[in-house]
């Protein structure tokens, strides 16, 4: 029999690294990433040049499917998303059913996962290669859809079904901020700009949330319910959930009188728990390449729409003051892709509670991409060990006597 005392011993065979700091999961040829010298590429494409020239729907294609798409290819993947982008007429009802203020992310999480329900073939994760892509494609067709009538449901409009003619991009604007009483006149600034934001978010290697995915799939679960579970992993504000934080935080700062110095010296006391909501990484020790292109974009996408945000001047001088601080240079903490994304989403005319949201609109083609990825290469089950730290031997005592 087993000596359960001797279990305790286990803290010899067992690594424990909590919060999987130093610890690999996978072995996966989707993206790359050099934290010490803020490099980002997917598919071995810098980041850079692929936010420069490329479409949302193109990366989507390179990440799911590893190669960049052909002019065939990639007409035919977008043919192939148009014909599902509708969502089950049935599923309205959920719309119907939640508060009209309720969180976006909650409502998106539950009904990313009840897309299982409305297309149960997606319950087989045996299926084969061609169910497997039938299901993707849905998800990658449906999402723009749902995330768009969220927004709807928020502002309290009706819904705009999707115009296939569209592209994807355009597609999901149309739908978001298009009236059913008037012709929304699609702006080629805000769909680059879209473009350019979904391109940035759309993978980073075993993230909370990409990882949230990877280890739900690998019980064989469905591609709905995996990536919901993504959906509320990103949620939390020390993930996605940051860059609506972000706008909270230089709103408050604004409405405070504007003094940077006193809210730098607030993040830097440790008795206090606040932070500077999208500074710092888990694995960008030199600086976050993605939030420097968003940060340019957002100069160059405020000016073009002849906006000017008072929040961008707080963010600029927040970054300025705390860069110069010892504190954040000693722990190496540098602005986020969280940072600078929000004053965008605002300046395209998206209300706070959107953001994450938009984060996930971003980030599926990632999501996709890792799970078909861990299904491919046959991983096992994941489930981490622990360290047991309780009592080994207790007596049972009776209620009566406790
Ligand atoms: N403000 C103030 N201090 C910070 C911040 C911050 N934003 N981030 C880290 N620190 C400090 C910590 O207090 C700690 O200090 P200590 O060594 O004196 O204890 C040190 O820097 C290291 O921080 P950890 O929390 O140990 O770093 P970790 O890698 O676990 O966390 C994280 C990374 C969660 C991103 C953290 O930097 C943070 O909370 N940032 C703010 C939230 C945010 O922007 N999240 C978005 C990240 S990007 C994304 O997920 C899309």
């Amino acid at each position: 029999a087993i000596d359960i005392s001797k279990l305790r011993d286990l803290s010899g065979y067992v690594t424990l690294d909590s919060g999987y700091k130093n610890t690999g999961a996978t072995k996966s040829a989707i993206t790359f990433l050099d934290g010490e010298q803020g490099i980002l590429k997917y598919r071995g494409y810098p980041i850079e040049e692929l936010a420069e020239k490329s479409s949302f729907l193109e990366i989507a294609y390179l990440l799911i499917y590893g190669t960049l798409p052909t002019q065939n290819e990639l007409d035919n993947f977008q043919y192939q998303i148009s014909r599902h982008t509708l969502v089950h007429e049935d599923m309205k009802k959920f719309f119907d059913g939640f508060p009209s203020h309720s969180h976006p992310m909650g409502q998106l999480c539950s009904l990313v996962c009840s897309l299982s329900a409305f297309y149960p073939e997606s319950l087989n994760v045996h299926a084969g290669k061609e169910e497997e892509n039938t299901t993707i494609l849905k998800l990658l067709a449906k999402m723009p859809t749902v995330v768009s009538w969220i927004y709807k449901k928020g502002i309290g409009h009706p819904i705009i079904y999707p115009q296939n003619d569209l592209d994807y991009v355009s597609n999901f604007l149309n739908m978001t901020f298009g009236q059913r009483t008037e012709k929304y006149v699609i702006d080629p600034v805000v769909v680059s700009a879209m473009n350019k934001l979904l391109i940035l978010h759309a993978d980073h290697e075993q993230n909370c949330s990409t990882s949230t995915v990877r280890i739900v799939g690998s019980s064989d679960c469905n591609l709905y319910a995996s990536i919901s579970a993504g959906i509320s992993a990103l949620w939390g504000p020390l993930h996605g959930g940051a860059n609506q934080a972000v706008i909270e935080m230089l709103e408050k700062i604004k409405n405070d009188g504007g003094d940077v110095d006193k809210w730098v010296a607030k993040a830097k006391d440790k008795n206090d728990s606040f932070r500077l909501m999208g500074f710092g990484h888990r694995v960008y020790k030199n600086f976050d390449p993605r939030a420097k292109i968003i940060k340019k974009a957002c100069d160059d996408i405020l000016e073009k729409l002849g906006i000017n945000d008072p929040v961008l001047e707080i963010a600029k001088k927040l970054e300025e003051v705390a860069l110069s601080d010892p504190y954040f240079a000693d722990r190496k903490l540098y602005p986020n892709v969280d940072f600078y994304s929000g004053i965008i989403y605002r300046a395209l005319g998206f209300p706070t509670e959107m953001f994450t949201v938009l984060f996930a609109l971003g980030r599926l083609p990632g999501w996709i991409a890792q799970w078909k990825e861990m299904r491919e290469n046959k991983e096992p089950i994941g489930r981490p060990r622990q360290i047991y730290v309780g009592e080994v031997n207790q007596e049972f005592v009776e209620i009566s006597k406790r």
